[in-house]
């Protein structure tokens, strides 16, 4: 594969990784969530991301899986480090980034698929993790739901998965975790109890990579929970049924299989 063609996404033309992939490169954890190459991509907030913090902290509570000063406090927790700017989302809870609130809701629906399916000393496998946030929060939910995990594989573009791990460091809390990168991750041994999580990132790949991780990885994995927002497909190759949900607005699907 020709060395750029990784950094192409399924919505064709100028949209690519190309700037973030070289910003993170050499980016510091301390203030990045402000640093105006990286949010398109990790932390863009505008009235869209703000509406829908408000939708997805309301299914958050019909989950009814965690209580407000949870909520809150892993939302700050997950705030704590990048500087990130804060909108208010609810009465209950600070003002956060509602990023944060995405990675608790899909943290969230992933922990209780893994319930519902009694999954238990499994790998999970996330591709495509962005800066490493929705890692420490299911780090955090793991602990709280007493899911024993194996490990916590984050594959991602190799400047990408090297910043997650500054980011996951920054918190302590790399045990268990391991950092693929996309250029080497077909010599890893995937377990095969392994669970796959991905949001915004297995769909909006360009087909070539996406069918690439299809063989190497989505092919042996028996379960897992795909956010897809590819609008052109979904050719994910699994028996899904879809989450459904009432937020207004999201670009794309809550596959689960
Ligand atoms: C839109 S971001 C989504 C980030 C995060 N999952 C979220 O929901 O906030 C897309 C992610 O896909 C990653 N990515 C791009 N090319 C990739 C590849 N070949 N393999 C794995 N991840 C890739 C990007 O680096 C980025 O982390």
């Amino acid at each position: 594969m020709e060395s750029e063609s990784k950094l192409q996404t399924c919505f064709g033309g100028d949209i690519t990784y190309t700037k973030y992939y070289d910003v993170l490169k050499n980016a510091s954890v301390v203030n990045f969530k402000r640093n105006k190459d990286l949010i398109e991509i990790t932390e863009h907030v505008g009235e869209l991301q703000i509406q829908h913090g408000k939708d997805m902290y309301r299914e958050i509570t019909q989950l009814n899986m965690v209580d407000t000063l949870t909520i809150d406090r892993l939302v700050r927790m997950n705030d704590m480090i990048g500087n990130p700017y804060h909108h208010k989302i609810a009465p209950g809870i600070q003002e956060c980034s509602p990023n944060s609130i995405k990675y608790v809701y899909y943290g969230l629906l992933a922990i209780r698929d893994i319930l519902e399916k009694k999954l238990q000393d499994i790998e999970f496998v996330e591709i495509g993790g962005g800066y490493g946030g929705q890692c420490i929060i299911l780090k955090e939910l793991f602990k709280m739901f007493g899911i024993q995990i194996k490990k916590y594989v984050m594959i991602d573009l190799d400047n990408v998965v090297k910043f997650q791990e500054k980011y996951v460091r920054a918190f302590q809390m790399q045990h268990d975790c391991v950092f693929i990168p996309y250029e080497t991750h077909k010599e890893y041994n995937f377990h095969e109890q392994s669970y796959l999580f991905s949001s915004y990132c297995l769909s909006e790949l360009c087909d070539s990579v996406r069918r690439e991780y299809y063989e190497s990885i989505v092919k042996n994995t028996s379960h897992g929970l795909v956010i897809w927002n590819n609008p052109f497909c979904i050719d994910l190759p699994k028996d899904y049924k879809e989450i459904p949900h009432s937020c207004k607005d999201i670009v794309g699907k809550f596959l689960c299989f």
